[in-house]
């Protein structure tokens, strides 16, 4: 695998239980320098508060105390048997549409053989979660150019960790761990907690990914799966962009399976063939598909229907890669020289193409993704 070089420090800070009050500064002692050249610096944080509780952590708002600025930081307790996947996923990749990394560093719980892994990382002012709560709450929908916006940058942001000498599979794709600036429209994507590189032929976990955003093929239980996962979630995502809601709510890993067939329809046997082999013979109730038109409002635009088809495939060979979604026609607006947030803003940047990225596009395809009025600027 090609990434980028690991950070130039490493951190060695006193153990302390600071962070998990707020309002105190958050120790943090000395830097202890892996190259000699690089003299020792002093950092401290100051946690502000706490702004994520998930299952495996707690994410603060702090300051740096030396430069003012706000950083996002995630504690999770650290099981020193093994080596954290987040922390070495992180370290490797570098994208514009990933959340960076800043540093790094461990400290201690309230129990004396408690480790927490501590992970500085870009603060973020909010999440497509929550932006789209706050559209819901006043009774309308997100305008669709947030929704071509954000999905561009997801999708990107899978190009890149999807590109076969990468092959990280993020497996839990879904709004809350989409972070946007919602003035700039900058997406990043967030919590690599559950991110691993797929080898193929290797057989991985199936219990990943969050309920309304699982593939089938996880439900079925097939353990030899794809990144395609991460694609089916980015569709449902884009889904619940365009409705203000879930698109499939299952209430039990079971009744998920449901949802999907209301839609979709019953699979066929190669559909289920595709996912997981075990259940080719399995028979389902027949349901017919409910015609894309219905699901959607009437005025959702044909091509963000289209693209949503694409990736809400029951064959997981069948649905679109991220590199090919980047080119759909639901994208062309953000080509266009004229196009605008809806608060006036330019869009954030689009075809600010890395030297990885251009690794895994085709001339032609850079072509296609980069619009004359910024070619010739
Ligand atoms: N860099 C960040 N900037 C701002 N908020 C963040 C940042 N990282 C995480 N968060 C917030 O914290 C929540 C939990 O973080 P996440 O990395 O998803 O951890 P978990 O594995 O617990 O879900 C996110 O959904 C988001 O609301
Ligand atoms: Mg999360």
């Amino acid at each position: 695998m090609k990434f980028v070089s690991p950070p130039p420090f490493s951190f060695s800070f006193p153990l302390n239980s600071e962070m998990t009050s707020t309002q105190q500064s958050v120790s943090v002692g000395h830097v202890s320098t892996v190259s000699p050249a690089v003299a020792p610096t002093t950092i401290s944080y100051a946690a502000e508060k706490v702004i994520g509780q998930g299952s495996f952590g707690v994410v603060f708002l702090a300051k740096v105390v030396e430069t003012g600025e706000t950083v996002a930081i995630k504690k999770t307790l650290q099981d020193r048997k093994f080596r954290n996947r987040e922390l070495q996923i992180m370290r490797s990749i570098s994208h514009a549409n990933i959340v960076p990394m800043r540093h790094c560093f461990y400290s201690n719980g309230d129990r004396p053989d408690e480790l927490y892994l501590n992970l500085v990382l870009e603060f973020m002012p909010d999440t497509v979660l929550r932006f789209l709560r706050m559209f819901a709450k006043q009774k309308e929908y997100m305008p669709v150019i947030y929704v071509k916006v954000f999905m561009y940058q997801l999708f990107r942001a899978l190009a890149y960790l999807h590109y076969n000498r990468h092959n990280i599979c993020h497996r839990d794709i879904k709004p809350q761990n989409l972070l946007i600036d919602p003035i700039s429209g900058v997406l990043k994507l967030c919590d690599f907690g559950s991110a691993k590189q797929l080898v193929a032929g290797e057989p991985n976990v199936t219990y990943i990914a969050s309920r309304h955003y699982r593939a089938p093929e996880l439900i079925f239980g097939a353990a030899s799966y794809t990144t395609a996962v991460d694609i089916w979630a980015a569709g449902c995502c884009m889904a619940e962009m365009l409705l203000g809601q879930p698109l499939f709510p299952g209430e039990t890993t079971v009744d998920q399976m449901v949802e999907i067939i209301k839609v979709l329809g019953t699979p066929t046997k190669e559909d289920v063939a595709s996912m997981n082999k075990t259940y080719a013979d399995f028979s389902f109730p027949t349901v017919r598909p409910l015609p894309w038109s219905r699901v959607f409002r009437s005025h959702t635009p044909p091509e963000a229907i289209d693209l949503i088809a694409e990736t809400l495939k029951f064959a997981p060979t069948q649905r679109i890669v991220a590199l090919d979604a980047l080119t759909h026609p639901f994208f062309d607006e953000l080509r266009e020289a004229q196009t605008l947030l809806p608060n006036g803003k330019p869009l954030p940047p689009l075809f600010d193409f890395s030297d990885t990225e251009r690794q895994y596009m085709s001339l032609s395809l850079l072509q296609r993704l980069i619009p004359s009025h910024v070619k010739d600027s």
